[in-house]
C-alpha cells in the first residue's frame, strides 16, 4: 500500500510514519514543508529506509501537490500537516487559515482528481470548544471552536466531510485529545516544562492552572490512526482519547515529582486569551468500531517521556534557539512573565 503522509516531520506525523513502516507492505511518501515545527531529526532513523521518502513542498502549493499526485498513485492520504499551536494562532491566524483550511482543500481536490482510495483527515477535540465540569465530547457534539487554531481545524473538518457528502469521496475524520511523548516541539505544555526544568528555568502556568486536558501518549494516537485507516467507515468521525483527564496544575505537580524539582519552579502567569476550560473525549465509538485501546499508562509514559528529553538534549537545545527563542520571549513577556529568570 502506498501512503502519502502530510506533516510527517512534525511531532505526531513522525510517529505515524514510524508506525506505518512497521507494516511490511507499506511505502510512505512524506509531504512536509519543513516549517519551524518540522525537523529532519524526527525521522533520521528511517531516512535511509527504501520504503520511505520525504517530498519537500507546502500543501498550499497547488501545482506542487498536483505534480506529486500525478507522478505517483497513492492508495491513501493521512493528512496531519497543520499550523498547530494555539498561542501562535492568537498572535496571528492567517498562516492557520492558509495551511489548515486552504491546504486541506487543495489536498482533498488533488486526492479526488487522482483517485486516492481513502483520505484520513487528522483533527483535534479542540474543534468542539470547551466543556464545563461535566460531560464528554462525542462525535455528535456541536463544533464550537474558540481559537483561530481550532476554528481553522473545524473549517478543515467541514471541508473533508463536505467532500464525502458532495462527491462521495472516501474521507474519514479523527479527532484526538492532547498528545505527549518524544519529539514534541517544546512550545507545548509538557515538553516546555520538561526542557525548562532541565535548563533551570521557571514553568509558566496560565491562569489558575485548573484548565483540564485529556492526555494520550502519541504512539497510542498513531495506532488509532492506523486502525481508522484500515477499519474506519467512509464519512465517519472518530473521537480518540485515553480517558486521562488532568488539570494543568496536576500535570505540573506530577512532572515536579518525576524530575525532583521544588514547587517554586511553577510560576503563575496571566491567562491565555479565550483559554478553553476543559477538554474530555468519549472514545467509545473508536473502541467499538475500530478496536482502539490505549496501551500506555500516564505515570509510566510520562516518566519515559521525561527520560527521552533528558537523553536527547541535543534535539531540543537546537530547537530552543533562533526563531523559537524569539517567540518564547515575546510570548511570555506579553503575559507579564520573565521567562529567563528561574
Ligand atoms: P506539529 O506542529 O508538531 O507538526 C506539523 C508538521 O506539519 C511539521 O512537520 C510542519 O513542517 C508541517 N507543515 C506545517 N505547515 C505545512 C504546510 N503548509 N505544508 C506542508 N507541511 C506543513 O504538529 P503535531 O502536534 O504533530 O500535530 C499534527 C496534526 O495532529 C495536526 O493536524 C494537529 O491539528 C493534529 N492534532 C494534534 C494534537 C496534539 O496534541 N499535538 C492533538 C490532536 C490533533
Ligand atoms: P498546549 O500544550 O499549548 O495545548 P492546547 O492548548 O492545544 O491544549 O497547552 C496545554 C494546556 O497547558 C493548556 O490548558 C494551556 C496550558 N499551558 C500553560 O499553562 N502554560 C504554557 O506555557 C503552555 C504552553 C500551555
Amino acid at each position: 500500500m502506498r501512503i502519502l503522509v502530510t506533516g510527517g516531520l512534525g511531532f505526531i506525523g513522525s510517529h505515524v510514519v514510524r508506525r506505518l513502516l512497521q507494516e511490511p507492505d507499506v511505502e510512505v511518501t512524506n509531504l512536509d514543508a519543513l516549517t519551524y515545527a518540522g525537523n529532519l531529526a524526527n525521522l533520521a532513523d528511517v531516512a535511509e529506509d527504501r520504503r520511505y521518502r520525504w517530498h519537500h513542498a507546502s500543501i498550499t502549493d497547488e501545482e506542487a501537490v498536483d505534480r506529486l499526485l500525478a507522478q505517483t498513485h497513492f492508495d491513501a492520504v493521512i493528512h496531519l500537516a497543520a499550523e498547530s499551536h494555539v498561542d501562535r494562532s492568537i498572535e496571528g491566524g492567517v498562516p492557520f487559515v492558509k495551511t489548515n483550511v486552504a491546504g486541506t482543500q487543495i489536498l482533498l481536490e488533488a486526492a479526488r482528481r487522482y483517485q486516492v482510495d481513502r483520505f484520513l483527515h487528522v483533527s483535534t477535540d479542540e474543534v468542539y470548544g470547551s466543556l464545563g465540569t461535566d460531560g464528554l465530547f462525542s462525535e455528535e457534539s456541536p463544533l464550537r471552536p474558540n481559537s483561530p487554531y481550532s476554528a481553522s481545524k473545524a473549517g478543515s473538518d467541514l471541508l473533508a466531510l463536505a467532500a464525502f457528502r458532495t462527491y462521495g469521496q472516501d474521507v474519514v475524520v479523527t479527532r484526538c485529545s492532547n498528545n505527549y511523548g518524544p519529539f514534541q516541539f517544546p512550545e507545548k505544555l509538557i515538553p516546555l516544562f520538561i526542557t525548562n526544568g532541565l535548563e533551570g528555568k521557571p514553568w509558566p502556568l496560565y491562569g489558575d492552572g485548573k484548565n483540564v486536558r485529556d492526555w494520550l501518549y502519541v504512539e497510542d494516537h498513531a495506532e488509532a490512526l492506523w486502525l481508522a485507516l484500515v477499519r474506519g467507515k467512509a464519512g465517519e468521525v472518530y473521537n480518540i482519547g485515553g480517558k486521562n483527564e488532568r488539570s494543568n496544575r496536576d500535570v505540573a505537580d506530577t512532572l515536579l515529582n518525576i524530575m525532583g524539582l521544588g514547587a517554586d519552579t511553577v510560576v503563575l502567569v496571566p491567562d491565555r486569551l479565550g483559554h478553553d476550560q476543559r477538554y474530555a473525549i468519549d472514545p467509545s465509538k473508536a473502541e467499538r468500531e475500530l478496536g482502539f485501546r490505549p496501551k500506555h499508562h500516564w505515570d509510566d509514559a510520562l516518566a519515559r517521556t521525561v527520560d527521552w528529553y533528558r537523553q536527547n538534549t541535543h534535539w531540543w537545545q537546537a530547537i530552543k534557539s533562533g526563531e523559537y527563542l524569539e517567540f518564547y520571549h515575546r510570548h511570555y513577556r506579553s503575559l507579564g512573565a520573565r521567562p529567563d529568570e528561574p
